[in-house]
């Protein structure tokens, strides 16, 4: 459990095989939700632009812009959380000029953001290193990159053949020289992630990349099982909160249909006894 707010140096330096502790990261989009990963103990709360999905029932993540990205970042970071608050950039945000990413970037932080996290390798180095430049910390994602998804044609294991491994390791050693202080890998096989994870210096964080990473992440809404839709191989709910959840809301109306409530310890009553006597 930390006692103090978790820093992008404590993040950067957490290697496993430097005698670390695993980091543990989890997805929040609102208030309550960062209050509670908070309360976890995790290192680090990420604003992931999953949210299209989770919260807003969108098929992809291509939807939100940096406008919603700000107003959820200023809900999470109302919170106030010892956890680093990592808020994703969203499609369109970084992919036109440097400046516009700056800019974008800033924007996330402005809202309370530590640290921005940006999908792809080489082709977005320039960007992360604009963003770097700006002394916005950058967190960078390979892998299964779902801002990518139609170029992908769905959401897919990645890096499955040996081009495309290499490919992603060029881009992990691209990424993280161009200042990027850790990476998430979502999606790719556990052999391709250990391997990623031995060469770099930065942390990886995985999703989907099994066990040798340097930590893992997981969207809130799969970890407590509040999610309706099928859930990928990679998920673990540590609880079922959407059954729990339905069978309350569902004693709620069972108990507003038969007058049991509100009950009395439920009710403000009239102290002076007299208001009864209005006509
Ligand atoms: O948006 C998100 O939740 C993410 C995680 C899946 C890593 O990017």
């Amino acid at each position: 459990m930390h006692t103090e707010r978790v820093t992008v140096p404590f993040v950067r330096s957490s290697k496993v095989r430097n005698g670390a502790e695993p980091l543990s990261m989890i997805t929040a989009y609102d208030f309550p939700a960062a209050r509670m990963v908070d309360r976890a103990g995790a290192d680090m709360i990420l604003v992931g632009d999953s949210l299209a999905m989770v919260v807003l029932g969108h098929a992809d993540t291509l939807s939100v812009t940096i406008s919603d990205m700000e107003h959820h970042t200023r809900a999470v970071a109302a919170a106030r959380p010892l956890s680093l608050i990592v808020t994703d950039m969203p499609w369109m945000s970084y992919h036109t000029t440097k400046s516009e990413a700056v800019k974008s970037a800033a924007r996330l932080i402005r809202a309370g953001a530590a640290a921005v996290k940006i999908e792809g390798g080489a082709k977005r180095a320039k960007v992360i290193r604009a963003i770097c430049d700006a002394e916005i910390p950058v967190v960078g994602h390979l892998g299964l990159t779902p801002q990518s998804v139609n170029e992908f044609g769905g959401f897919k294991v990645q890096a499955k053949s040996v081009e495309e491994a290499r490919r992603l390791i060029d881009d992990a050693m691209v990424v993280q020289d161009a200042g990027a202080f850790a990476i998430v890998l979502e999606a790719i096989p556990d052999i391709l992630a250990k391997l990623v994870t031995a060469k770099l210096e930065i942390p990886t964080i995985g999703i989907g990349a099994g066990i040798d990473c340097d930590g893992q992440v997981l969207v809130f809404h799969d970890v407590l099982g509040l999610g309706e839709a099928k859930r990928p191989k990679f998920v673990k709910s540590y609880a079922e909160l959407a059954t729990l959840g339905v069978e309350a809301l569902s004693m709620f109306v069972k108990e507003v249909r038969t007058s049991r409530f509100p009950a009395p310890e439920n009710t403000y009553h009239d102290a002076t006894g007299e208001i009864a006597n209005l006509s």
